[in-house]
């Protein structure tokens, strides 16, 4: 188009009301909440941007195509449709529904991963490494160098450093490095892409030492559409077929079809190994239900079908991913630190940078969210000491290797005045960074602590 201006590519159908909550309902809501923004209900809420997982708009045709779910409780036709749409997408024989991305984690680790195993990933998400070290397992990071530098601009941050790849492997001994992952985009990471390159020199460490390799691919289509903006050779194949090229390298994929599935719920796990599989399936009817529903309605598959196929679509990934960049170089031409450039899904605030009065042992990033909260609304995620720290066995904290906020971008929600109303928050919020305080844990889990863990501020 002849226009700066990207425009929506849709418009609005239907619309669901904001509360608008004055700053007095706010306060209490965060103190009643124990600083936690999980705890808050979401009409205390004005922007959500905690996360953009499940909570897009759902289409015309996905919400038409929902009238048509099968409910049958083996051998649904809506199966074999998201059975066929994945087996198109991703070229994988085995194809196992779930209700969301972490039951597909549970399931293969379950079956492939055993007491004292390794599993390297580019960075782990929090469920994948929780459910990783739920089997007795390491879960071990190895991004590449510039992705552990938050300001640096470069194109695939969301690489693996294949040296520390082969070296850990080598280290720890194949047999007990039962698969590597990949996380596309590196969500945890600062939702950053993975090269094609970087698949393929992957895949080739894996085929030096005979072990499985396999995606955590919630964001394929996103990171498929940074591959055709950034990398040589890219820029004429289309999104789908860039993504199909990102699967075949790989044996298999955890997915969360509530990303760019573009769907409110469910997952999957796909893969090539056949004995794998059927134990798969075994424990899938054991905790999720029968392998043609695995614990989703034939109307949710029939919703992720469709939105696999919406979410290729060029001019939605445009829209998609300048959208992002956009509130990104808002915050960023304010002089704020953030990660660089912008993620796919959404905008990473430094903490660190900004609160370096703040130490991670008082939570910097918890500090900001809380403070993007109280001042407009802003509902984001620490990604930080609070998600990342807890030790075991009562040793104190591990500071994280970065104190983030994400804000979460869900998909096809908000309009441009909405992502503006965002960037003065951020703005004017950290225009008083100086004045704020860290936070100290009165109250947490064992695991996943963040989603429940209760705060006070420190004076
Ligand atoms: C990279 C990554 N992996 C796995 C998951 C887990 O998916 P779910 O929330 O559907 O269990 C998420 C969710 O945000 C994610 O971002």
């Amino acid at each position: 188009m002849a226009y700066k201006t990207i425009i929506e590519p849709f418009r609005v159908h239907t619309v669901q009301a904001i509360d608008l909550p004055d700053s007095q309902a706010r306060e209490a809501a965060l103190v009643r909440a124990g600083y936690n923004l999980f705890g808050l209900h979401a009409d205390e809420v004005i922007i959500d941007l905690l996360t953009d997982s499940g909570t897009g708009a759902m289409s015309t045709r996905q919400w038409s195509g929902m009238m048509l779910g099968d409910e049958s409780y083996a051998g649904s036709r809506s199966f074999y449709r998201f059975e066929e749409v994945v087996r198109d997408l991703t070229g994988y024989g085995e194809i196992i529904p779930t209700h969301q991305g972490r039951a597909a984690e549970k399931i293969l680790f379950n079956v492939a991963v055993s007491e004292g195993d390794l599993v390297p990933n580019n960075t782990h998400f929090d469920t994948t490494r929780a459910n990783v070290e739920y089997q007795g397992a390491t879960a071990f990071d190895c991004v590449c160098a510039e992705g552990h530098d938050p300001s640096l601009e470069a194109p695939f941050k969301g690489n693996v450093d294949i040296d520390k790849l082969r070296a850990t492997i080598q280290a720890q001994g194949t047999e007990s490095v039962p698969l590597v992952m990949v996380t596309v985009t590196n969500n945890s990471g600062g939702g950053q892409p993975v090269s094609m390159a970087n698949l393929r020199a992957v895949r080739a460490v894996c085929d030096e030492f005979g072990i499985p390799m396999f995606l955590d691919a919630c964001r394929f289509a996103e990171n498929a559409w940074f591959i055709k903006m950034r990398e040589d050779g890219y820029a004429d194949r289309t999104p789908k077929e860039i993504a199909q090229e990102m699967f075949s390298i790989a044996d298999g994929c955890t997915v969360s079809a509530k990303k760019d599935g573009l769907a409110n719920i469910g997952g999957f796990l796909a893969l090539n190994d056949r004995e794998w599989a059927l134990q798969a399936r075994n424990l899938l009817i054991l905790t999720e239900g029968f392998p043609t529903y695995g614990g989703l309605a034939g109307y949710d598959l029939e919703a992720i079908a469709t939105g696999l196929e919406e979410v290729l679509d060029e001019k939605y990934l445009h829209y998609r991913i300048r959208s992002t960049e956009y509130l990104a170089d808002t915050v960023h031409q304010a002089g704020i630190p953030t990660v660089r450039p912008a993620g796919g899904h959404a905008v990473y605030l430094d903490a660190a940078a900004l609160l370096p009065h703040i130490p991670a042992h008082e939570y910097p990033a918890q500090a900001l969210a809380v403070e993007l909260y109280r001042a407009g609304g802003v509902r984001g995620v620490e990604i930080g000491t609070v998600m990342f720290g807890r030790a075991r066995e009562g040793k104190p904290d591990q500071p994280a290797e970065m104190e983030l906020v994400r804000l979460a971008i869900p998909r096809r929600m908000y309009t441009q005045s909405h992502i503006d109303y965002v960037g003065e928050v951020v703005i004017d919020v950290a225009s008083r960074a100086s004045d704020m305080r860290g936070y100290r844990i009165v109250e947490q889990a064992l695991w996943l602590r963040h989603f429940t863990a209760r705060l006070e501020p420190l004076d």
